[in-house]
């Protein structure tokens, strides 16, 4: 299989790289620069290199760095931001830093004929963010391409198949991003782009077949696309070894626990347990009111179940999860800035009795997770299913959660999405939230003091940005109208119009 090496040099992009990758049909491997030497490079026969961006300056001493030999070895190499600068650096170029030059947002860019620019518009629009930029392009490069401010916005040696670009050709705001990475990936590497998610499939149950091989294997089911995917996918790998246990922890939606069962049961008739375990769970927050606090009670206390179950069902080896790769990115990854601990990556705690995880969809995003469920013949409902988070209503009930505070919560959600899939609308994530705020309202002639329910819809390619969905204003009547009309101690309901940034998707 021809495949591509996404040299992972700590940008915050990297996926994002090897997602427009492998929309090309070709397969990307994201490898920390660290965990790969250059005889294992050569080894794996990649058909292209592309080293990723990343926070540093290429001159600080703690900078990555890698074995400069990695020109020489005669696989084409596409440097972006810091790997550019690093490609400049290793060559016998200058980078150089300077507060004048530093550039962030969209910006002209202005391209010079060359292999990875056929079909680029001389002038078009790129996204750029660095401050550091390439000074002195090394022996045997030309620039390509300049902005106002940046005078090698991108350098090519043509002979050699290496090329760098400061700016970030995989973020759509890069107008040319996507031709730039066919030109790369086609042209210049030679590829022939018949990579599909079946291959992923394959590869992926084969790898678990062998590595799994007669041990026994939990799988954290809670019913949502990630964790049934993985369940599927591991049922292929390990069969008959696989239990699927389902924690109902008692913050799931209206008629949830319910539907998950049935389904997993009579459906794909796998071995599955399903925990009760919601009381368990609100005792161990009673009193909690710190949002990071509550997702490392959850994500700890399922972990215990978990041991729980796997002590009842005898000797357990391994615990699967449905992590995805945007959980992985905002639990913080490397020198990334930790904004929330997803229950299944960040909360997770030290000591554990199984002797491994297998997160089977850790590299992947969501509407890849979604085609693999399709591709595994999970039926669409459930694979199209709006997300739904580990830690489940608790990070929607803001303060102290309490059983009738969820109960509340899980009528008004299940009222505002009936609302709106009945009017025919499917934002991408759309849910209700149990604000804190308790306000004064009338009801006939008599003051009420109820909660506030804050409803949250939001569009979205890849979740780790999002606007608020346009929802008409009647849809939103209705919905206020029968929540305050059927939903016991809730007399106010308001519509959050905060995108993310600077919000986020989930309240906590
Ligand atoms: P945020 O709130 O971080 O949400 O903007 C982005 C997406 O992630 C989901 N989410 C989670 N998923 N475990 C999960 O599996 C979690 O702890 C978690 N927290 C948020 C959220 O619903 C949205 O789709």
């Amino acid at each position: 299989m021809e495949k591509i090496l996404v040299l992972d040099f700590g940008g915050q992009y990297d996926l994002l790289i090897a997602r427009r990758v492998r929309e090309q049909g070709v397969f990307a491997e994201i490898v920390p620069y660290k965990k790969i030497t250059l005889p294992e490079i050569i080894g794996k026969r990649y058909k292209g290199i592309i080293f990723t961006g990343g926070p540093n300056s290429v001159y600080d001493k703690k900078s990555p760095y890698f074995d400069s030999d990695i020109l020489n070895i005669g696989v084409p190499i596409l440097g972006i931001c810091y790997g550019h600068q690093l490609i400049a650096h290793m060559a016998g170029g200058s980078v150089n830093s300077a507060q004048k030059a530093s550039e962030y947002g969209k910006t002209d860019v202005f391209a010079k004929p060359c292999a990875i620019f056929d079909l680029v518009p001389q002038k078009s629009v790129c996204w750029m963010s660095h401050t550091d930029y390439v000074s002195k392009v090394p022996p045997g490069f030309e620039i390509t391409a300049v902005t106002d401010n940046c005078p090698c916005a991108a350098m090519a040696n043509e002979r050699r198949k290496i090329y760098g670009v400061q700016f970030h050709p995989e973020v759509t705001h890069t107008d040319c991003g996507k031709l730039i990475f066919q030109n790369f990936l086609f042209s210049v590497c030679g590829c022939k782009g018949d990579w599909k998610m079946e291959d992923f499939i394959e590869k992926t149950v084969c790898k678990y077949k062998t590595e799994l091989k007669g041990k026994r294997v939990i799988c954290a089911l809670s019913g949502g696309v990630d964790s049934s995917v993985a369940a599927v996918l591991m049922h292929r790998a390990v069969g008959e070894n696989l239990t699927c246990v389902f924690v109902d922890h008692g913050m799931l939606r209206k008629n949830e626990g319910d539907d998950v069962e049935r389904i997993f049961r009579s459906q794909f008739k796998m071995n599955l347990v399903r925990v009760n375990a919601g009381e368990r769970f609100l005792k161990k927050l009673k009193g909690v009111t710190e949002p990071e606090c509550k997702r490392k009670i959850i994500g700890e206390e399922f972990i215990r179940v978990f041991e729980d179950e796997s002590v009842a069902l005898g000797k357990t080896d391994y615990l699967v999860q449905g992590t995805i790769y945007p959980d992985v990115v905002e639990s913080g990854k490397g020198d990334a800035q930790t904004i929330k601990s997803h229950h299944n990556v960040g909360g997770l705690p030290s000591v554990m009795n199984f002797e491994g995880i297998v997160e089977p969809l850790r590299d992947l995003f969501k509407d890849e997770v979604r085609a693999v469920g399709l591709k595994l013949g999970i039926p669409d409902f459930l694979v199209m299913r709006q997300p739904f988070p580990g830690p489940g209503l608790a990070v929607r009930i803001i303060g102290e959660i309490t059983k009738e505070k969820a109960d509340t919560l899980r009528e008004a959600d299940a009222i505002f999405r009936h609302e709106l899939e009945s009017a025919g609308l499917r934002p991408s994530q759309y849910f209700a939230v149990l604000t804190d705020t308790r306000s004064v309202g009338v009801t006939g002639d008599a003051r009420t003091y109820g909660y506030t329910v804050a409803l949250r819809a939001v569009t979205t390619d890849d979740f780790m940005t999002a606007n608020f969905a346009r929802i008409p204003y009647d849809v939103l009547e209705s919905v206020s109208h029968r929540i305050t009309n059927e939903v016991k101690n809730v007399n106010r309901v308001v519509y959050d119009i905060t995108s993310k940034p600077p919000a986020t998707v989930e309240w906590e």
